[in-house]
């Protein structure tokens, strides 16, 4: 059964002071290892640690719902050997990480075209979304292989196989056929490495998401950091299209 969440152009969500849902683009990890002389997986070692750190403060401040993109379906594109060596510390972290989930009370789900992926992956992928599902305390999403417009033409193209003939597909359909049906709209984007720029993250369901940019690097990215995006978050006023007055007097 999917939850129904406020959808930010049918509906005006209520904003809390702690964003729900924080979407981050983990970017700059080959900046941070070229700068030390390092090959640029070092950079991606770090970054792991990084994830782990962030994990531990959504919780702490009670964030619902954290989602990391963590290879776009672009990313293919990079030379081969990195490309393995990316997919050789996603299985590690798999295999190290999903028991220190379970303990601590996070669901883990992985998102984006998982068919490009090997079995053991897939299967690795399958045991540890199995293993936490019935954890509430954070969802943490990881995007892999994951391309905001292959998920808009996925959720389409799904629902038309489900609905053949002419039926028109409407904001609800769509949301429920998503990577993220599970999820409300994030609340917050996040992107380290000091580009400004989506790079075909979560297109449909930053619609309404504050967007806030920090040139430090993913490895560098700590608690403190997180806590300005959060504090630079709650100055914002989230008007969905009303006039300030308008959100005041609500
Ligand atoms: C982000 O860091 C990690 C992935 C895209 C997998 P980068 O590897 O893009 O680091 P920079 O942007 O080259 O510094
Ligand atoms: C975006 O970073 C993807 C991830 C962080 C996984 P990139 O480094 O691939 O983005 P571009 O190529 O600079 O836009
Ligand atoms: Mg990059």
């Amino acid at each position: 059964m999917i939850r129904k969440f406020f959808s930010s152009t049918s509906d005006i969500p209520e904003s809390a002071a702690v964003p729900r849902h924080i979407a981050i683009i983990m970017d700059g990890n080959g900046r941070w290892a070229k700068k030390r002389l390092m090959p640029r997986v070092a950079g991606h070692v770090q970054g792991v640690e990084r994830v782990r750190d962030t994990v531990q403060a959504c919780i702490e401040r009670g964030v619902e719902y954290l989602t990391l993109f963590a290879f776009s379906s672009e990313n293919w594109r990079r030379p081969q050997e990195e490309v393995s060596k990316l997919m050789e510390l996603f299985i590690l972290a798999l295999e190290r990480e999903v028991e220190k989930l379970n303990r601590n009370g996070i669901r883990l789900k992985i998102v984006g075209d998982l068919e490009r992926f090997d079995s053991r992956l897939r299967q690795l992928i399958r045991d540890g979304e199995a293993r936490t599902a019935d954890k509430d305390r954070l969802t943490l999403t990881i995007a892999a292989n994951y391309g905001g417009r292959w998920d808009i033409l996925n959720a389409v193209n799904t629902w038309l196989a489900e609905n053949p003939g002419s039926a028109r597909m409407d904001e609800a359909a769509m949301n429920a056929h998503l990577a993220l049906p599970f999820a409300p709209e994030p609340d917050l984007f996040i992107r380290t490495g000091g580009e400004q720029r989506i790079s075909n993250f979560l297109l449909w369901q930053l619609a309404y998401t504050e967007l806030y940019f920090t040139d430090t690097l993913w490895p560098d990215f700590s608690a403190g950091e997180l806590d300005r995006a959060i504090t630079w978050y709650q100055q914002r006023e989230r008007r969905f299209g009303r006039t300030s007055e308008q959100v005041r007097q609500h």
